[in-house]
C-alpha cells in the first residue's frame, strides 16, 4: 500500500484546550487517529467501542493517562449511548464534541445480501449516528452548545455497487446531519459530516492489489488518504475554526468523485 503523502506534520496546537470529546469506534483506525489528534490539541477524550479488546489496545496506544476515559458501549443501544453521556459528564464535568465514527461493512450484491446484514449496517451507522446525535445534542443544547461530527462516506454520495446497505446508511447520515443541524443550531450546537474516500485502513487492506491500483487512478491527488488527514478535518469541525459551519458535508477524498 502506498504511504506517499502520509508524512503530514503532526498538529500540536491548543485548538481544543479544556474541551471534552467523545469518539465512538475509537478501537478502529480512523477513531484512533481522531482521538490522537484531539488529545494532541488539548482535549480530554472519551473513547468508546463495542469491542473491549480493541478499546483496551487503544488506551495503551494512546498512553494519555487521565485525559482518556474508555467506555465499552454499542452505538445502536439507546441505553448504552445515553450512559456514555452520563458517564462523560460525571467524570469530566462537560461534553463539547461528539464524533459518530463507529462502523462496520457487510458488503454483497443485493442478490446475495441477507436482510440481517442490511439491518445490521443501517443499525450501526444510521441508527447509531442518530442515537449519538440525539444524546449529545440533548446535553449540549442545555449547556451552551457543542460540535457533533458524523462519519459518512463518499459511498453515501455516489453509491457503491455491493454496498446498498452501507451507501444507504451513509447517505442517510447526510440527511440526519442537515435535519438535526436545523433543530439545534439555535442552541449553539453545530453538526457536520465528513465523507472520506479511500483511506489507508483495514477497508483498503482488504482490497486486492489490482483493485487498489485501478481505484488509485480515479483519485486526482494520485494517492490514498491517511487516517490523520481525516482526523485533521474532524479537528477543524470540532474547533472554533469552523464556528460558522453547520449542516455541512466535507469530502476528504483526494478529489475522487467530485
Ligand atoms: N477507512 C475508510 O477508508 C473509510 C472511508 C469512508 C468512511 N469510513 C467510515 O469511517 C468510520 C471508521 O472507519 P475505520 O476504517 O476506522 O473502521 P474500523 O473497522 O477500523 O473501526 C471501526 C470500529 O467501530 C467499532 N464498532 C463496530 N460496530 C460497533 C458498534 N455497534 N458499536 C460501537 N463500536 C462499533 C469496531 O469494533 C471498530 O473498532 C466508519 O464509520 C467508516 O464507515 C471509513
Amino acid at each position: 500500500m502506498s504511504t506517499e503523502g502520509s508524512t503530514l506534520p503532526k498538529t500540536q496546537t491548543s485548538l481544543l484546550e479544556g474541551k471534552v470529546a467523545v469518539v465512538t469506534g475509537a478501537g478502529g483506525v480512523l477513531g484512533h487517529a481522531i482521538a490522537r489528534t484531539f488529545l494532541d490539541n488539548g482535549a480530554s477524550v472519551v473513547i468508546t467501542d463495542i469491542s473491549g479488546d480493541a478499546l483496551a489496545a487503544a488506551v495503551e496506544r494512546l498512553g494519555a493517562g487521565e485525559k482518556v476515559l474508555a467506555i465499552t458501549a454499542g452505538v445502536s443501544d439507546p441505553d448504552a449511548v445515553d450512559a456514555v453521556v452520563a458517564k462523560t459528564t460525571a467524570h469530566f464535568g462537560r461534553l463539547d464534541i461528539w464524533v459518530n465514527n463507529a462502523g462496520i461493512a457487510r458488503d454483497a450484491t443485493m442478490k446475495k445480501m441477507s436482510i440481517e446484514d442490511f439491518d445490521l449496517v443501517i443499525d450501526v451507522h444510521l441508527k447509531g449516528s442518530w442515537l449519538g446525535t440525539r444524546a449529545a445534542a440533548g446535553w449540549m443544547r442545555e449547556h451552551g452548545g457543542g460540535a457533533i461530527i458524523n462519519l459518512s462516506s463518499i459511498s453515501g454520495k455516489v453509491g457503491n455497487a455491493g454496498q446498498t446497505n452501507y451507501s444507504a446508511a451513509k447517505a442517510g447520515i447526510v440527511g440526519l446531519t442537515k435535519a438535526a443541524a436545523k433543530e439545534v443550531g439555535f442552541a449553539g450546537v453545530r453538526i457536520n459530516a465528513i465523507q472520506p474516500g479511500l483511506i489507508e485502513s483495514k477497508m483498503l487492506d482488504d482490497m486486492p492489489p489490482e483493485v487498489q491500483e485501478s481505484r488509485k487512478k480515479e483519485i486526482p491527488l494520485g494517492r490514498f488518504g491517511t487516517p490523520e488527514e481525516v482526523a485533521n478535518i474532524a479537528l477543524f469541525l470540532a474547533s472554533d475554526l469552523s464556528s460558522y459551519m453547520t449542516g455541512n458535508v466535507v469530502e476528504v477524498s483526494g478529489g475522487r468523485h467530485i
